[in-house]
């Protein structure tokens, strides 16, 4: 039986959705869970919030998270609704903007600096850039930049996404006590100079200023939306890079048709965004009992929404599983979420996309880099996450 929790069967897992798929709108899959498998009930579920709850998340069952603690995307209405103006407040499409030349030097750099024959993308650019830019975003030293990741990646593969614990302790402070120490310092450090009159207008000087209803974010919440920046823009980033330059480099079609219209690289992330998420599906609870398109789900039951499915489904997209450059309709996947939660890191994940891939385009030759022979495409070990482990190439002329 279909099981989404286990990261070993997962993972290219588009036949198996495709059958639960025209077999319903929702399937009941390993555990007894609800999997919602087509593109418009699953945006009806991510709609309700009143009914589907953020806060049992992606959580086990029974796992609870004092308030403060929470993430946005483990928190529901009005409470979400408050915390996350501050977060889209504080990260602002202009703020994104501005952060571009820093994103296409750091990827230029990170190109100029490999070795010249043969190297592992993921190792040395595509597991990199996106740290990078989170670090300059929240104005941290970059000297920081390689320990940080190690943290979140550590992090993102562990039980806790899903547990709230690991054998260190429950709840993040106590599970990853170096990482949340860190936060805390830098925290600490820039309200000081935001005291003292230093002029910075970095996005974690803009969390520490602003304000939710009656004051200031308590400190585990300014901590939790930072952890949330740190670990939601990481790995998904990563993901959509290697998902796109993986399909870039084995498709020679691809290629020359990003090489010869710049402007289809948009069209191409939207696409590597629908077939390959990098988020493989959302988690709800749900709090009263209901029907999804005529089929019940009771109170208590937990409802996972496909996104890898209803990206594929054949009633909105036409030959669904096909990478087409020139699709019209490319964008309306669901791996970003829908309504009320939808990623607000989504404009800043296009952006180190583009400027990611382009810059690879700009460095290398047409044809120029080829996999290793007898690559074989492995899967990173989250489990809710579709993205290659390794992408080791050759250059054509080594
Ligand atoms: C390709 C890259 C990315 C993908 C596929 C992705 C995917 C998602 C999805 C599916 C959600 C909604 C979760 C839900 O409804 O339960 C989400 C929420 C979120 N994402 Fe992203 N994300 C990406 C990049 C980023 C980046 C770069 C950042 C930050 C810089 C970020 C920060 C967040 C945050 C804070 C939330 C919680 C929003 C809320 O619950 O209101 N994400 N993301």
């Amino acid at each position: 039986m279909f099981d989404p929790f286990d990261a070993a069967r997962s993972r290219d897992a588009w036949d198996i959705l495709r059958e639960l798929r025209t077999e319903g709108p929702v399937a009941t899959i390993a555990g007894g869970l609800r999997y919602v498998t087509r593109h418009a009930e699953a945006r009806g579920v991510l709609r309700d919030t009143a009914t589907f709850s953020n806060a049992s998340g992606m959580k086990a069952p029974g796992v609870d998270i004092p308030l403060e603690d929470r993430l946005l995307g483990e928190l529901d209405p009005p409470r979400h609704t408050a915390v996350r103006r501050v977060m889209v407040t504080a990260m602002t499409p202009k703020v994104v903007h501005a952060a571009e030349p820093f994103v296409t030097s750091t990827a230029e750099a990170l190109l100029q600096s490999l070795p010249p024959d043969r190297f592992d993308l993921v190792a040395s650019y595509t597991g990199v850039l996106p740290n990078r830019v989170t670090m300059y975003l929240l104005g941290f030293d970059p000297a920081d930049s390689d320990q940080l990741a190690r943290w979140a990646k550590e992090l993102m593969e562990s039980a806790f996404p899903a547990l709230n614990r690991t054998e260190r302790g429950v709840g993040f402070a106590a599970a990853f006590p170096e990482f949340a120490g860190y936060i805390d310092a830098r925290i600490a450090e820039r309200t000081a100079q935001l005291d003292a009159g230093e002029n910075r207008d970095d996005v974690l000087a803009r969390l520490v200023r602003l304000e939710v209803d009656d004051g200031p974010l308590p400190p585990e919440q300014l901590r939790a939306l930072v952890r949330n920046l740190i670990t939601g823009g990481l790995t998904t980033t990563t993901q959509l890079l290697g998902n796109l330059l993986f399909e870039i480099i084995t498709r020679p079609d691809v290629e020359r048709a990003i090489r010869a219209d710049r402007a289809l690289l948009g069209t191409a992330i939207e696409e590597s965004l629908r077939l390959t998420p990098p988020v493989l599906f959302l988690a709800r609870g749900c709090v009263r009992d209901t029907e999804i398109a005529g089929c019940p789900v009771q109170k208590g039951e937990r409802v996972l929404i496909g996104a890898a499915s209803a990206n594929r489904d054949e009633r909105v997209f036409e030959l669904a599983d096909e990478f087409q450059i020139d699709r019209a309709n490319a964008d309306q996947h669901l791996t970003f979420g829908y309504g009320t939660h939808v990623c607000p890191g989504a404009t800043l994940a296009r952006a180190v996309a583009r400027i990611g891939v382009n810059a690879v385009l700009d460095h290398f030759g047409e044809g120029d880099l080829t996999l290793e022979p007898g690559f074989v495409f492995e899967q990173v070990p989250t489990y809710f996450e579709h993205g290659p482990r390794r992408l080791p190439v050759v250059r054509a002329d080594a």
